[in-house]
């Protein structure tokens, strides 16, 4: 079955088609990253424009790539209608409907954070050179892990914990069968790669500043670890870990332990740069670190800022992995590409007995592709196409 997806639910026009909810056979995705950069964030007015001035062109080249490699027919269309901004998540709305009207097909409506959970599970077949889908091997930190026996079935996976980390969202959910989510934990504010883009602007860095603060922190903790210039890796400066007390409900009755919170450590950060003016004015002693010519003081606060945010996401993944036998833990969402969190995770999930099923970085941001194949496994959730609505603020699990 093919099943055209379409993504539109903040700053990527995007659209894919997928079979059989793994196998990608087109993906295409504009990012309107350079249109917002101005701002320093996401301006719906202006996500909203760009998507109705891309969304023919991508989806006309998603299905014109597909139809290069084969000769078959879309059979659905699916869309995110929820969560995320409300302007931006009508054009793909209104697109899908058009496009399931005119092809005679059924359309299926996907919330967005179930789908980064469903991208670990997305191949490219041109990566997989061969391989049936009963050999394909999930990647569990350096080596290689199948689940089964050759036999491997998504629904094999469960029961297992989920986390979506991304610019919109940091939740850990329980999955207790394919398809099934509860949310047993999340922030309490910002989500990670929201105070991962504020401390960058704070920095100066720039917006989007996940990446950046990735490659300056990995950077200066290579040079730290073998004591480059006097730099040592236990001079991490000690941000707040974002900690609810333990044993207090955090949030709609969720466990303060598998709760984050940011605002500390976003306030924490702002007092320690007014308290170091050469933070911001001081360039003289800049130099390359992964790519930016920065300061070392200014790497060694965004390694450390960065490791605050890995500890706190590690911290709550260990103990949602003590409450339960999962048989898999699955990561998805733009922060999943952060290569501290990928490493430590991966620890965790080992310590943990428990495989680590990631997305591949081509599939941690938002794309059409774990639209498309998620909505493989809720086909027989078809929408009516005139009725269907977007919901900015739609549940996972609803
Ligand atoms: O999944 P995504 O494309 O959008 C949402 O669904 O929210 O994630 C975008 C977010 C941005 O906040 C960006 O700064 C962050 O992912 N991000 C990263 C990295 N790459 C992207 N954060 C930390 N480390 C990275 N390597």
């Amino acid at each position: 079955m093919n099943i055209l997806g379409i993504e539109t639910s903040c700053d990527e026009t995007a659209a894919a088609v997928v079979r059989d909810g793994r196998e990608v056979l087109s993906n295409v995705v504009y990012t309107q990253i350079p249109l917002h950069q101005p701002y320093g964030g996401v301006v719906p007015e202006i996500a909203s424009r760009a998507h109705v001035e891309k969304i023919s062109q991508v989806v006309g080249e998603a299905i014109s790539q597909f139809k290069q490699l084969n000769n078959q027919t879309i059979d659905a269309v699916a869309v995110t209608y929820g969560p995320g901004l409300s302007p931006a998540l009508i054009v793909g709305l209104n697109a899908a409907k058009g496009l399931a009207k005119a092809l005679d097909v059924p359309l299926i409506g996907i919330n967005h954070i179930e789908a980064h959970l469903h991208s670990p599970f997305l191949f490219d077949p041109a990566d997989r050179k061969g391989f049936q889908i009963s050999d394909f091997r999930f990647q569990i930190g350096d080596g290689d892990f199948q689940i089964g026996d050759g036999d491997f079935r998504i629904e094999d996976c469960t029961p297992a914990l989920g986390l979506a980390i991304s610019g919109g969202n940091t939740m850990w959910v329980d999955m207790p069968e394919y398809g099934k989510y509860e949310v047993i934990g999340e922030t309490l504010d910002d989500a990670a790669g929201e105070a991962f883009d504020k401390a960058a602007k704070l920095l100066g860095l720039g917006y989007p500043g996940g990446l950046k603060m990735d490659r300056i922190a990995s950077a200066w903790m290579a040079e730290a670890r073998s004591e480059v210039r006097g730099q040592r890796s236990d001079d991490l400066i000690p941000f707040p870990k974002g900690r609810p007390r333990d044993g207090v409900t955090a949030l709609a009755g969720l466990p303060a332990e598998l709760c984050v919170s940011f605002s500390g450590l976003k306030t924490a950060l702002l007092r320690y740069a007014q308290q170091h003016p050469d933070l911001a004015g001081s360039t003289e002693s800049a130099r390359d670190f992964g790519g930016y010519e920065v300061t070392p003081h200014v790497a060694q606060v965004v390694a450390s800022y960065q490791e605050a945010i890995v500890q706190a996401v590690a911290d709550r993944t260990r103990t949602a992995l003590k409450r339960k036998r999962y048989k898999a833990f699955i990561l998805g969402g733009g922060v999943s590409l952060n290569s501290r969190i990928r490493a430590v995770l991966t620890e965790v999930a080992k310590d943990a007995g428990v495989p680590l099923l990631m997305a591949k970085p081509k599939y941690t941001g938002d794309n059409g592709a774990m639209i498309a194949g998620l909505a493989y496994y809720r086909r027989n959730h078809v929408e009516d196409a005139m009725t269907l609505d977007v919901n900015p603020c739609l549940e996972v699990g609803k």
